[in-house]
């Protein structure tokens, strides 16, 4: 596996690839990797001819108050695993390759698919991802690129940026991989202290209260967001950002769930913030 760190030696290796007939796929991550983010390197590894994983911190997403600064940065595990995994190149640019001094374009997808969640209580970062991932987008120019079901407000924003700019890319969604509790795989998760991890298994917990009232008739999700709110109470260090049931492709918010809904939290452990979904689908055994 080759690191790259600019992005005139990213297109030229990639060139070479596609130049032999190769499908490309891309993996974008800010790396911490976990089972979540090799899930896609595999899925990407079975279904394209050249794997591309990008491992880029991209400011720009983070809030004045997030954790920028202390974001987990293990590059040479990082560089370790996605070789291991099977990737064929990696690229790992620096903040002043990806934005050039004067940089100020941004992609911006309005509307109701950003209102709310995570476009709600983390303002411009969805636009600041957006514009990284077209940015990506541009330089690797990818046949098929990768993201996780972990972050579904992220992925229906691509895709909505994907088909509105005529990107010439497929993207493909990969279902959320869990630790064996339950927890979503997340690098955040390297913040939780012991006693945190512990806590941190309310997300999912109330995820699957959701889904077993779903299951016995609930369609309310009035009624489902607080028997959710009551299971994450149960976490003394847990304070709850939101937790919603939207519809799954609009993601406007639901009273009555008639088709596949989206049921979403961020919930923060300690100094922490975690995201969980799951998907309820009437009409469909589970
Ligand atoms: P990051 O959080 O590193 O995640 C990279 C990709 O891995 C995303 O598509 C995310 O949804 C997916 N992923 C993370 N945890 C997962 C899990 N437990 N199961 C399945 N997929 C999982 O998301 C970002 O980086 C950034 O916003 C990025 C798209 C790279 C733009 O900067």
């Amino acid at each position: 596996m080759k690191v790259v760190r600019t992005v005139s030696a990213l297109r030229r290796e990639v060139a070479r690839a596609r130049s032999q007939g190769a499908r490309i796929g891309l993996v974008p991550t800010m790396g911490a990797l976990h089972e979540g983010h090799l899930g896609l390197i595999r899925r990407a590894l079975r279904e394209t001819d050249y794997v591309v994983v990008s491992i880029f911190v991209n400011p720009t997403q983070f809030g004045p108050d997030e954790d920028l600064d202390r974001y987990p940065r293990p590059f040479a595990a990082d560089r370790r695993a996605a070789r291991d995994a099977g990737a064929h190149l990696l690229f790992a640019p620096a903040v002043s390759e990806m934005y050039p001094e004067g940089s100020a374009t941004y992609v911006d997808v309005a509307g109701p698919l950003t209102a709310g969640l995570c476009g709600r209580s983390r303002p411009g970062f969805l636009r600041a991802v957006a514009t990284v991932v077209i940015k990506l987008f541009n330089q690797v120019q990818p046949d098929v690129a990768y993201f996780g079901q972990k972050d579904p407000q992220q992925a229906a924003v691509i895709k909505r940026m994907v088909r509105d700019l005529d990107l010439p890319v497929r993207m493909v969604v990969c279902p959320i991989v869990r630790e064996r509790d339950g927890l979503a795989s997340s690098s955040r998760n390297r913040y939780l202290s012991p006693e945190e991890r512990q806590q941190a298994t309310v997300l999912y917990q109330a995820l699957q209260r959701a889904e077993e009232r779903f299951a016995s008739g609930a369609r309310e999700a009035g009624g489902l967001k607080r028997s959710m709110r009551a299971v994450i109470r149960k976490a003394p260090d847990a304070r709850i950002d939101y937790v919603e049931v939207v519809d799954a492709e609009t993601l406007e918010p639901v009273k009555t769930i008639e088709r596949p809904a989206l049921v979403a939290l961020a919930v923060f452990i300690g100094k922490t913030r975690l995201i969980d979904n799951t998907v309820l689908r009437p009409g469909r055994r589970r």
